[in-house]
């Protein structure tokens, strides 16, 4: 398809012009500055923010158009020049010129508007709704760049800070990789059409995370019951050995012990491939455990 692209010097914008890449789209992007563009990809140099910056002709032979391109400062006069002007000129320009689909780049938060460049966005979406050009706007949840902000401090021992008790808010956060592959996909996809809320992947395993805390003195007592069967029976004698070692992994750390507590810093580390990564290989269903014969959970 030959598609226009806004914003492709952005984050999201520049995912989606490799994935437009990848998919073998003709893509021209529009952009207010000299920017650095990947080889094979047209430029239409041009500030949407000025009237009638948009020659006629300009976009003969485009099919659809992405917008990526967003007010960076976010502040009203900004956001209502960039979210809603800009993107107003594009549109008014595309109408006439033969473009069939228009995909758009907005924000789940624009549900609940609050704020001024909210207000924006939503008064552009109003826009490309009432149009006669087949849309997809896309709201995505948190990018991870957002959720980032605290690594630093974190890794600088700094505690992690939080409003409230820290259940405020939450999210689905979505990788910038994940939402340009979405985004390019509502050019061919039928069913990606109208408002288009998105986030990524949910909880783990799909479920809230539940949990349940069993007294240790419950393996204690089924320790003594197979200890006693066992002085009877002798295959039961194996499986109170297996109790006791199920109680020992229970109860016991895994470090160093320096004969007073077990010392994780005193407990050398080495490699790269963390439990988290094996932990989703497992749950994507690219690895799986053997548990063996004595698995208990
Ligand atoms: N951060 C989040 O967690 C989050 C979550 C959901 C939705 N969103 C939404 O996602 C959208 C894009 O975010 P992003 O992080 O990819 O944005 P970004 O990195 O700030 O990029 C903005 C893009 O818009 C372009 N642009 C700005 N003003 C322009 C103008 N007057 N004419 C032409 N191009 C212009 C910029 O070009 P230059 O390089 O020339 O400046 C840049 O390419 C925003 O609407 C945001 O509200 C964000």
């Amino acid at each position: 398809m030959n598609v226009l692209l806004t914003g492709a010097t952005g984050t999201i914008g520049r995912a989606v012009l490799d994935q437009l890449l990848t998919a073998g789209h003709d893509v021209t992007c529009l952009t207010r500055a000299d920017s650095a563009l990947p080889a094979g990809v047209h430029r239409l140099k041009v500030d949407l923010t000025r009237p009638d910056a948009l020659s006629p002709g300009a976009l003969d032979g485009v099919e659809a158009v992405i917008s990526c391109m967003a007010s960076r400062s976010g502040t009203a006069a900004d956001a209502w020049a960039v979210d809603h002007a800009a993107q107003l000129a594009l549109l008014r320009a595309v109408e006439g010129a033969g473009v069939r689909t228009f995909v758009l780049l907005s924000a789940i938060c624009v549900q609940k508007p609050l704020l001024e460049f909210q207000r924006a966005k939503l008064a552009f979406e109003a826009e490309l709704q009432a149009s006669d050009l087949r849309h997809a706007i896309v709201r995505p949840t948190a990018f991870f760049k957002s959720l980032s902000g605290q690594v630093a401090r974190v890794q600088a021992g700094k505690p992690f800070l939080l409003f409230g008790d820290g259940r405020l808010t939450a999210c689905k956060p979505i990788s910038d990789r994940d939402l340009a592959a979405y985004i390019v996909g509502c050019l061919t996809d039928p069913t990606r059409d109208g408002v288009l809320p998105i986030g990524g992947p949910g909880p783990a395993i799909g479920q809230p995370p539940k949990f349940r805390s069993l007294p240790v003195g419950v393996m204690d007592a089924i320790i003594g019951a197979l200890s006693l069967g066992g002085r009877v029976v002798p295959s039961l004698r194996a499986k109170a050995e297996f109790a006791r070692i199920g109680r020992y992994y229970a109860t016991e750390s895994m470090l160093v012990w320096d004969g007073q507590r077990y010392d994780a810093d005193a407990t050398p580390e080495f490699g790269t491939d963390t439990l988290r990564d094996h932990y989703a290989a497992l749950l994507r269903g690219d690895i799986t455990t053997d548990l063996g014969d004595h698995a208990v959970f």
